[in-house]
């Protein structure tokens, strides 16, 4: 099944793997999409890349520097993010997340309570303005907005070597669970968790691991996230 052209995303936390492939693969099916992270030279370069793959000539690609684990500079930026897409968005992707190394005998406070900020609040904050600013005029044909958290599993199998990151998946993996109870029938809006099973670059190797390379992932398991959202009733599959 193909997706529909011509809708509107942001994601939230733009890198070089995952994120930069979900856009290039929406650019390829006529998308406007919305960049977000904290380097303005990564969001510029990849801004670019993403232009180029655009099949769509009226589609926006647009950017903005935002940390999203402060609130205030995340909920301003949504805010913007839907202004320059005529008010709504079909979907949020919140993936930002300090992907680095911590110790559980060794992390401090402040490095705990940074992780908790960007994964976990920035999931809350994010989810939270979704719902007042969702696309639902489609709901009636069945096509359903969508809040795609990506989450991998060191919430359920946390590791001793991502120490600070573990407990903060397991709080954003959290609220994203009780925001797929509830946001269906409170919000009209549907929740995605996308799961990476393994660490995309091998520690080892420094290359891909096998079976996930970014665009590979979207593919196989952000994709069907996008088909299913087109094919609800009642926020259920059908
Ligand atoms: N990589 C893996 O192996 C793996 C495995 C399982 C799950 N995951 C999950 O997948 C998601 C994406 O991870 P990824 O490593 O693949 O990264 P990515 O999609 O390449 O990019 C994520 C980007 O988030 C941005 N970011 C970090 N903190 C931010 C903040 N406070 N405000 C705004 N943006 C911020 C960073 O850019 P700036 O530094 O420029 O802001 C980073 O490049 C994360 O939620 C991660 O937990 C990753």
């Amino acid at each position: 099944m193909t997706v529909s052209s011509n809708r509107s995303i942001a994601i939230i936390g733009v890198g070089s793997t995952m994120s930069r492939s979900l856009a290039l693969w929406l650019a390829s099916v006529g998308w406007n999409i919305a960049l977000v992270s904290r380097s303005v030279n990564s969001l510029s370069k990849i801004a670019d890349e993403v232009k180029a793959a655009q099949t769509n000539a009226d589609a926006k690609v647009i950017y903005r520097t935002a940390d999203a684990g402060n609130p205030d500079s995340l909920t301003s930026t949504l805010d913007w993010c839907a202004q320059q897409f005529c008010g709504k968005l079909d979907v949020l992707n919140y993936n930002a997340a300090c992907v680095a190394p911590s110790h559980i005998t060794k992390v401090t406070p402040e490095e705990l309570n940074l992780d908790l900020q960007v994964s976990a609040v920035g999931t809350l904050v994010a989810g939270q303005w979704f719902t007042r600013n969702a696309n639902t005029d489609n709901i009636p044909k069945g096509e359903w907005p969508l809040f795609l958290v990506t989450g991998g599993t060191l919430d359920r199998e946390p590791q001793i070597s991502c120490s600070s990151l573990s407990a903060a998946k397991a709080a954003s993996q959290t609220i994203s669970r009780l925001f797929a109870q509830t946001l269906p029938q409170e919000a009209r809006v549907v929740v995605g968790m996308p799961l990476i099973r393994a660490r995309i670059v091998d520690p080892e190797t420094g290359g891909y691991t096998e079976g996930y390379h970014p665009d590979t992932i979207i593919q196989t398991v952000f994709k069907p996230f996008f088909e299913d959202r087109e094919k609800l009733q009642g926020g259920v599959d059908n």
